[in-house]
């Protein structure tokens, strides 16, 4: 096991990172303020890891309360967070009752957002059982639901007390769900880490055979980037922005085609596709870089090519994204692989462009 540190002050805390670490209750048990504990997860999560969880809680006197909700991005919605608060309220949980969140980044926003609102705040747990979730959602402590207008736009910061990333519930993910991961993990390379992109390149079969080393590696060195970003920049005043990159372009995708058809990573992927072109027509990233960021993602089996929504519709989306500051669109762009900037300048041209080539 590896156990790295998101360091935010007296808000600090470990992420642990291994496997089989959901039958190791002692490691949760610092983040249980009571022998109770709530446990959000899904359909289809539930029938694969709660019992194992609960068992473990169990032989240490804790008891779980289960809250399954159904699954899918579909479902990241006020109806569906209600059902988390009626089920608290019903067991009559606490302020000290530890809310835990065991599923994918769906289950661990949806379930954040409503530890950061139920009885204004009860602690909070992360078991990512995604690739996506373990290198990105389940860090950070973003926490929200989606609005039919907008992807994410209802949510609050609010901070784990522990991240608890069991890499063997990865045996049983899905490869296209394995792939999305993926384009998480490719990001960290892009904006900060031209080390670990080159890594990425030479070990994309290793990690999508899903070699337990790979994997361990790439999920770590995803988290060390992610834990030192959130570190300095908890609330997004700056940097932070930049775990955005093809995020503008991505969240537009999701929206349009129907939330769940398109899943993050593969909006992502697209997403930055259409991010290097940016930054290639602004003049920042060589041709070369984009043909070299295009590759990447194909080795990783993600879409490259963006849906056609027509350029009107992912400029009317992309106006209401979280990053929009005084009416301006905000865009994450490269100035060469490993090195990201924000730039508030861009044209509707050039915007259009991109998108006219490529959307
Ligand atoms: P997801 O939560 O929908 O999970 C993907 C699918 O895998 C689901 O069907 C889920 O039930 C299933 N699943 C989960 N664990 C499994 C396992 N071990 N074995 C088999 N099936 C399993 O999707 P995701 O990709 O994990 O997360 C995407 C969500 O995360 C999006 O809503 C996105 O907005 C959000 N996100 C949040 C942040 C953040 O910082 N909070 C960052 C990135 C993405
Ligand atoms: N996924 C972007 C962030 O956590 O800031």
């Amino acid at each position: 096991m590896r156990t790295l540190t998101v360091d935010l002050n007296h808000r600090s805390y470990p992420i642990h990172i291994g496997t089989n670490l959901l039958e190791r209750v002692e490691l949760l048990l610092p983040a249980l303020a009571q022998k109770r504990a709530a446990i959000v997860t899904n359909t289809t999560v539930a029938p694969l890891y709660l019992d194992a969880l609960k068992r473990a809680l169990d032989d240490a006197g804790v008891a779980g309360i289960s809250i399954i909700l159904p699954d899918g991005e579909r479902y990241k919605n006020w109806e569906t967070l209600n059902l988390i608060y009626d089920a608290l309220l019903e067991n009559r949980c606490e302020r000290s009752t530890t809310l835990i969140a065991l599923g994918g980044g769906v289950i661990g926003d949806i379930s954040g957002f409503a530890a950061a609102t139920y009885l204004r705040g009860v602690p909070f747990i992360q078991i990512p059982t995604t690739l996506l979730s373990q290198v990105d959602s389940s860090v950070g402590g973003k926490t929200g639901i989606n609005h039919p207008l907008g992807k994410n736009m209802i949510g609050a910061f609010y901070q784990p007390k522990l991240v608890l990333a069991d890499t063997g519930t990865l045996n049983t993910l899905p490869d296209r769900e394995l792939k999305a991961g993926i384009a998480e993990i490719i990001k960290y390379g892009l904006i900060r880490d031209i080390a670990f992109f080159e890594w990425l390149e030479n070990n994309m079969a290793a990690l999508l055979a899903r070699d337990p080393d790979a994997l361990g590696y790439a999920i770590s060195r995803s988290c060390e980037n992610k834990a030192i970003v959130v570190g300095r920049d908890e609330r997004e005043s700056g940097e932070r922005a930049l775990l955005n990159l093809g995020h503008t372009f991505g969240h537009a995708i999701e929206n349009a085609m129907g939330y769940g058809n398109w899943l993050h990573g593969e909006a992502v992927a697209a997403g930055t596709i259409l991010a290097a072109r940016l930054s290639q027509k602004l003049g920042m990233l060589a041709a070369e870089d984009v043909g070299r960021i295009t590759r990447i993602f194909e080795q990783a089996g993600l879409p490259t090519a963006s849906p056609n929504i027509g350029i009107e519709r992912y400029i009317q989306l992309m106006e209401l994204d979280k990053k929009v500051e005084g009416g301006k669109m905000r865009f994450i762009v490269l100035d060469e692989i490993g090195k990201a900037s924000i730039r508030s300048d861009v044209s509707r041209d050039d915007l259009s462009f991109v998108l006219k080539v490529h959307g």
